[in-house]
């Protein structure tokens, strides 16, 4: 069976990952399988830095290609924050409670219709002598307060586009269906099937 290692330490990442390619046939590996991988840092200045630069580092370790996730939360009130910090956005240990206190801090007396957001996904998927980039996007807006206990991070306040539910309202079969990561998976699955694929043929004849 053909492998891909998920680079990501993000539990919640992994299992909606897996999910989400559950229909291609792949072996998923994650960090588990590599306790000596090195540490993934996350020091770019976008989400396209940090997905490649996690995926590298994952695939330069593991010898089989690699797929990250960097992703969060854009408000276009606070200007597209907390974007590429969205893990940090209180601190560098910061919780996800945290992190979603200070946002709905940082909005508190803003009107509804002043508080449009969106969750940003990209995906780098890296091999020997490729990387690929999809992206996925999900538009919708920050609840007054969290709601709900399914998923991580800025679930419990973040209200899809034609949902009144927050994202940890929702059934995780929902949310992956019309989430940023879904989108992004989908817009990567065809570089999946054509690089791993031409990977294997390959590899069968220089045997
Ligand atoms: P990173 O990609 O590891 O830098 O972290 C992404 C951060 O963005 C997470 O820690 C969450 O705070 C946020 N985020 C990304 N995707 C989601 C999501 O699907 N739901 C809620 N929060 C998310």
């Amino acid at each position: 069976m053909k492998k891909l290692v998920l680079a990501t330490n993000n539990s919640h990442k992994t299992t909606e990952i897996k999910e989400l390619l559950a229909d291609t046939g792949l072996e998923i590996l994650t960090l588990a399988d590599f306790p000596k991988m090195p540490p993934l840092i996350e020091d770019g200045q976008t989400f396209r830095d940090n997905a490649l630069k996690k995926a590298r580092t994952v695939h330069l370790h593991s010898h089989l290609p690699a797929l990250a996730d960097d992703s969060g939360l854009e408000v276009f009130y606070l200007a597209m924050r907390p974007g590429v910090r969205s893990a940090r956005y209180a601190g560098e240990n910061a919780t996800d409670e945290q992190n979603n206190k200070k946002l709905l801090d940082e909005l508190r007396g803003v009107a509804p219709r002043r508080r449009g957001a969106q969750f940003r996904s990209v995906l780098a998927l890296v091999g020997p002598d490729f990387a690929e980039i999809s992206e996925g996007l999900c538009r919708g807006t920050i609840a007054e307060s969290p709601r709900g206990t399914n998923g991580f991070g800025y679930d419990p306040i973040f209200v899809p586009d034609g949902y009144t539910e927050t994202f940890a309202e929702l059934p995780s079969e929902e949310k992956n269906r019309i989430s940023h990561r879904a989108k992004s998976v989908k817009g990567m699955k065809a570089s999946i099937r054509t690089r791993i694929d031409a990977d294997e043929g390959l590899s069968r004849i220089t045997r």
